[in-house]
């Protein structure tokens, strides 16, 4: 029966990101059911979830807690539109959210996944200006290889080509900066050895032995342009789709104060960082910067159901906070903002962090997963390694002198992807970069399991390119 049914999906289903012609003689995979840190297809073969269902299961599937919450919801209120109401859960879950995260975050604004949640500070704080009578002030500013979600308005932030892809001509126009891709620094510094800059615990860099050069090309923007714009947006500390690019907390803190410095605000996409990906529960704490909108989603429910927050300041909320016939109302909204069942999973999940105390029990996971990761750097076309908190990443090049990619026909993602699959392994590269984004609950003993496969993988999949 259910092979009937892949036959089925291959007639009716579109898939994302996906070229279906790829799947002309091959099947999907089946995914019949979860538990923990596995996933199960339709003839019972066990795969590791290396990429948490898309960077969103925390604390793995079937989460006990999480079940509960939501269960215990759906026989109370399933769904209520939000403007002009309000529920339980949505309160309880705005008074976790603002007790962990830093002051002066004190508002929630509910929607229902990541690129809304940024498409909703763009426009807040795009608003905010115009009502304050700083109508100059329009341009936003975003990293090249920045990744905020696939919305219109979020591409146009956006610095990965390959997600632009046809649509530039329906984008808004942004000022761009080079990212701090310190394996491809931008102004031409040696990357150092990472084992001498890394904390190898997964966490904040220890030394930094680079003046930022990097740095430069937004200066120059400052100066000819700070004037006009608004918002500078980008994912801290590590960037997620652009390659899992990870870099120094002194450049956020440094791009944070260049930004204050020119009256910017400072808009982080904390949608695949936040709740303890990069080792503490947002990236933004261990640069210890603070921006004015903070954008969260994917883990926020456990990665259970969809649902995403912007938070921002009374600073920004009040300039909105009128009479109605004043004009000053935020008119952005969602079918399903702040659904019950999607805020009973997040304090479900609230709950999993707090009575597990997951993020201090982290330390030993990312120890394993950031220490082991270390022996891919002898594979053949490992060009570089590099890894924080539960996330680890492996660039595949064709010359590790010369740092040259493979040709994009041999598609080396798309073979890891494969061999992964006979070694039980869910791999999802991004282009040649093979990752893994495990669940926090990941055990010392699976994270060892899972890089041993994940090595044999790549030693395969080298050994035949
Ligand atoms: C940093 C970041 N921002 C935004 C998004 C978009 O989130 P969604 O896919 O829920 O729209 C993603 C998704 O991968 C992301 O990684």
């Amino acid at each position: 029966m259910k092979d009937e049914l892949l036959d089925i999906d291959k007639k009716l289903i579109w898939h994302p990101y996906t070229q279906m012609k790829d799947f002309e003689n091959r099947d999907i995979l089946f995914v019949d059911r979860a538990d923990g840190v596995f996933l199960y297809d339709n003839r019972g073969n066990r795969y590791y979830d290396t990429i948490s269902s898309w960077w969103c299961v925390m604390h793995g599937h079937n989460n006990p807690v999480i079940k509960k919450a939501i269960k215990e919801q759906l026989d109370r209120l399933d769904q209520v539109h939000f403007a002009a109401t309000t529920h339980q859960g949505a309160i309880e879950l705005a008074r976790w959210l603002v007790d962990i995260t830093p002051e002066p975050l004190s508002k929630v604004f509910y929607s229902d996944n990541g690129s809304t949640a940024n498409e909703v500070a763009l426009k807040m704080s795009f608003q905010y200006r115009i009502l304050k009578g700083q109508e100059q002030r329009s341009k936003f500013v975003s990293l090249e290889r920045g990744y905020h979600g696939d919305t219109i308005g979020t591409i146009s932030l956006g610095g990965v080509p390959t997600f632009e892809g046809p649509f530039k001509p329906l984008t808004f126009d942004s000022i761009r900066i080079p990212a701090p891709y310190c394996y491809r620094c931008p102004a031409g510094c040696t990357a150092p050895d990472p084992s001498d800059w890394t904390d190898l615990n997964g966490g904040a860099f220890s030394r930094l032995n680079c003046s930022l050069e990097c740095l430069e090309p937004f200066r120059k923007v400052l100066s000819e342009q700070g004037a006009t714009i608004t918002a500078m947006v980008l994912e801290p500390l590590l960037m997620g789709a652009g390659g899992i690019i990870i870099y120094p907390p002194e450049y956020l803190r440094e791009l944070a104060s260049l930004c204050r410095e020119h009256g910017i605000h400072l808009i982080f996409d904390e949608v695949a960082t936040g709740f303890g990906r990069t080792g503490t529960m947002f990236a933004l704490e261990q640069a210890g910067v603070i921006p004015d909108f903070l954008c969260l989603s994917k883990g926020l429910t456990g990665g259970c159901l969809p649902l995403a927050v912007t938070l921002t300041t009374d600073e920004i909320y009040n300039e909105f906070y009128a009479d109605y016939s004043e004009g000053r109302t935020f008119f952005h909204g969602h079918t399903f903002t702040a659904n019950p069942l999607g805020c009973a999973a997040a304090l479900g999940s609230a709950r999993v962090f707090q009575e597990d105390d997951v993020i201090n029990g982290l330390e030993p996971r990312t120890l394993a997963l950031q220490k082991g990761k270390e022996y891919f750097r002898d594979l053949k076309y490992a060009g570089d390694v590099r890894g924080m908190g539960m996330a680890a990443a492996v660039e595949i090049v064709a010359d590790r002198k010369t740092k040259t990619p493979f040709d994009p026909s041999v598609r080396a993602g798309w073979q890891v992807y494969l061999k992964g699959l006979e070694k039980g392994l869910v791999l999802r590269p991004l282009g040649d970069v093979t990752y893994l984004f495990l669940p926090l609950c990941t055990t010392t003993a699976q994270i060892e399991d899972i890089l041993h496969r994940t090595r044999e993988t790549l030693e395969e999949v080298f050994a035949a390119l």
